[in-house]
């Protein structure tokens, strides 16, 4: 009730906005209208009074004419009192040709004499005011054979003009009252319909319908209006998903629950070729170092939560000081977490499984990045007996018959086929932390079969984009005798089946702790320009990388330099800071390219550089994940340039270090990161021209736009972590095993006659 009434209130309201308009409009049109209209009137009446008396004059010209000739004038009287009984016209006079009025009809106006006459005919307006009334004054020559004998004054009553102007006056207003009183309904009936019909849509609208169910269409009218609501909505839900946080906190605590529901807490072993942290020697000293490896980076937050054991190449110059009697060492240093099981490989060995083949075959074979793979007999033969030295370890290690070893990379392709022949039972996650080429590039490898059937001894095996299984897939396809079930993403070969399925690496989230004990943003960038000799308020672009030809560095600087030409206003006011950490700098190609990097930032420097001014700063050494931190805390960009990457995990280390929500991120598309990290400015490293191009938009970003992609990736990796990845594959594994306890038991009862 209550609301009708505000109905019918607010529809008056609408409709007085349009009639009050209307009805003004509607008097203006016949207050101008009508005065126009009586002048319309007596203008198209004078003259047809004047063609009138034009007629009447010729018609009596004959009789006057020979009245005149015969001087009989008086005898005119009685044709002229016969011709005005004509009821409009009121009087005849007739003049000679010197202006004399020879004869005259009763309603003659007094007064009236020739010459008034022929000057008030000559008027555009021929009308005289006399006792009775306006009369139209008419002055026509009369001529017979010889020519002009006289003029005939017609004086016309007007009275029937204004009685008929009256008429049409009364008749328009009436047209005009009509035509106002219809309008004046339509549109109350129009604005009651469409009112009513907007405020249902409007209500609609806000009810949600047409905005989250979109099959639901709005009126068209309400299409500005819903389109509004719905991005304002979204606006709210982002910042609501923020607020809120993920929906699945997937946290160290979330794996270890996990790890105690679907896996009964059953032992856990990680192998992979670089270890977590390498002692080395340093004067009299053994100091602890950290890698730089992307793998590394996402197993050990994982192995901190789940405890276990990881197997690893025992590489640095004081490992062998730091472990006991089995080779063993609890890590991290301090707190120990987990144990580190190290394994000891000759100069040999590591030349021919680590160099050799994994580095010099496999690592350029699975990067199409341009450098030829070489594979050497002798290369293959240390790989294979590398990974059995692995496998004893394993079995070295583990106290049951199927603990979950989770076999990590390139370096152990053959590994899990060794573990399987020894363990059955055991649940084998191989993760490859690489991309996996199409099958004609894989072909190339003279013991392709050899590593495919080795690398399906595993129960999981985890790529981290699925563009990477479909390769694998195909590949498999091309080179062994396997069953694949697409549907379910499998493959059974010689009755082990593997589930292919991809699983997107990426980092530990920063907990609220290690966010707050960072230095702010302001410290960074004051250490970083103060340690690098940058000027205050330069502009930092940071690229971290390790040494190699697959990270796309020599690209990055060739986009910088081109930045530099096309806009020389930033030389001076950037800088780009290059961590770079030296890699198998054993191998011939490493070094060389270690060099082009050095020649390239020397070139540059040399072009652009000024006194006090050094464009690329090229940091050649190892950084701890402090001054890592450091620097992306400082950076007004970071550049991942990568021309192929399994993932990177630079790009989400970046976003992780912004909790200002600033700073730009440059991605490589040839990053499986990229898959997952849209919001960043996605370029392709080998367009020098695009690269440039995006290292100037990122430079000049509204500081609104940082915010809003960096919010947003931020949300991603948070949500999208490492304890998610590892938490997706235990669970798969869980799944298997239960599957696989299921079917003993089946198989053990049937074997027991019970079934
Ligand atoms: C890549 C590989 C990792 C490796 C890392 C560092 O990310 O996928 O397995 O740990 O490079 O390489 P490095 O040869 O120094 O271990």
């Amino acid at each position: 009730m209550f609301r009708a009434n505000i109905d019918g209130m607010n529809t008056f309201r609408l409709q007085l906005r349009f009639l009050v308009p209307l009805v003004l409009t509607l008097v203006a049109a016949a207050y101008l209208a009508l005065p126009l209209m009586d002048q319309l009137t007596l203008r198209w009446f004078s003259r047809d009074l004047d063609l009138r008396g034009s007629l009447l004059a010729s018609g009596l010209s004959d009789s006057i004419g020979e009245a005149l000739a015969e001087h009989r004038v008086t005898h005119l009287q009685a044709l002229f009192d016969r011709t005005v009984q004509d009821e409009r016209l009121l009087a005849i006079g007739l003049c000679s040709l010197d202006g004399q009025l020879l004869e005259r009809t009763k309603g003659y106006p007094r007064g009236l004499d020739c010459e008034s006459a022929q000057s008030t005919a000559a008027r555009a307006d021929p009308v005289l005011q006399i006792e009775g009334g306006a009369v139209h004054v008419g002055f026509f020559a009369v001529s017979d054979e010889s020519g002009r004998v006289a003029d005939l004054v017609l004086v016309h009553d007007m009275s029937f003009i204004q009685r008929r102007s009256q008429d049409t006056r009364e008749y328009l207003i009436i047209l005009i009252a009509a035509l106002g009183a219809a309008i004046a309904m339509i549109t109350v009936v129009v604005a009651q319909l469409s009112w009513r019909g907007w405020v249902a849509g409007a209500r609609a609208l806000l009810r949600g319908e047409g905005l989250i169910r979109p099959l639901l269409q709005p009126a068209p009218e309400l299409a500005p209006l819903a389109a509004e609501l719905r991005s304002h909505l979204r606006e709210l839900h982002d910042e609501y998903r923020r607020i809120r946080g993920p929906e699945v906190e997937w946290n160290p605590d979330h794996l270890r629950s996990l790890l105690r529901t679907q896996l009964r807490g059953d032992e856990i072993v990680v192998v992979s070729n670089r270890e977590p942290y390498i002692h080395e020697s340093s004067s009299d000293r053994v100091v602890v170092r950290r890698p730089a490896s992307g793998l590394v980076t996402a197993i050990e937050p994982v192995m901190r939560a789940c405890s276990g054991t990881w197997i690893a190449h025992g590489s640095g110059s004081a490992d062998r000081q730091t472990v006991d009697a089995n080779d063993h060492l609890r890590v991290p240093p301090g707190r120990g977490e987990y144990t580190l099981r190290r394994i000891w490989l000759s100069a040999e060995e590591e030349q021919g499984y680590y160099f050799g083949f994994a580095n010099e075959g496999i690592w350029p074979l699975c990067h199409v990045a341009h450098v030829r793979p070489v594979f050497r007999e002798t290369d293959w033969l240390a790989y294979r007996e590398v990974n059995r030295r692995f496998a004893d370890a394993v079995i070295d290690e583990v106290r049951s018959d199927d603990p979950v070893v989770m076999v990590q990379d390139y370096h152990f392709a053959l590994l899990p086929l060794m573990i399987r022949e020894r363990l059955p039972h055991a649940t084998i996650l191989t993760f490859w932390h690489i991309p996996w080429p199409n099958p004609e590039s894989f072909g190339i490898c003279p013991w392709r079969r050899e590593i495919l059937q080795g690398m399906l001894g595993s129960t999981i095996l985890g790529f981290h984009t699925p563009f990477h299984c479909k390769n694998f897939i195909e590949t498999v396809d091309r080179n062994l005798q396997a069953r694949i079930e697409h549907e379910d993403s499998t493959i059974s070969f010689r009755d082990q089946q593997t589930l292919v399925e991809s699983y997107p690496i990426s980092i530990q989230w920063p907990d609220a702790n290690g966010a707050a004990a960072q230095p702010s943003i302001e410290q960074c960038r004051r250490n970083v320009t103060e340690r690098l000799g940058l000027s205050a308020g330069q502009k930092i672009a940071v690229g971290v990388d390790r040494l190699d030809y697959t990270k796309g560095v020599l690209e990055r600087m060739q986009a910088f330099g081109r930045l530099l030409e096309q806009h020389p206003e930033w030389i001076g006011r950037l800088a780009l800071v290059q961590a770079a950490a030296p890699s198998r700098g054993v191998l011939q190609e490493y070094r060389s390219f270690q060099d082009q990097v050095r020649n390239m930032a020397a070139q540059l420097n040399e072009q652009f550089g000024r006194e006090g001014y050094r464009p690329i700063h090229l940091l050649m050494e190892h950084h701890e994940r402090e001054a890592v931190a450091e620097l992306y805390r400082a950076a007004d960009v970071c550049l991942v340039t990568s021309l192929h990457d399994g993932m990177n995990l630079v790009c989400k280390e970046f976003v992780a270090a912004r909790d200002d929500e600033r700073g730009v991120l440059i991605l490589s598309r040839f990053a499986g990161a990229a898959r997952e990290m849209a919001e960043a400015l996605i370029v392709n490293p080998y367009h020098v021209e695009e690269c440039a191009a995006a290292l100037q938009r990122a430079l000049t970003m509204p500081e609104a736009e940082q915010r809003e992609r960096m919010v947003s990736l931020r949300m991603t990796v948070q949500e999208f972590n490492v304890y998610r990845w590892a938490g997706r594959m235990l669970t798969d594994a869980g799944r298997l095993r239960l599957r696989r306890r299921i079917e003993a038991r089946v198989e053990r009862h049937h074997a027991d006659g019970v079934l």
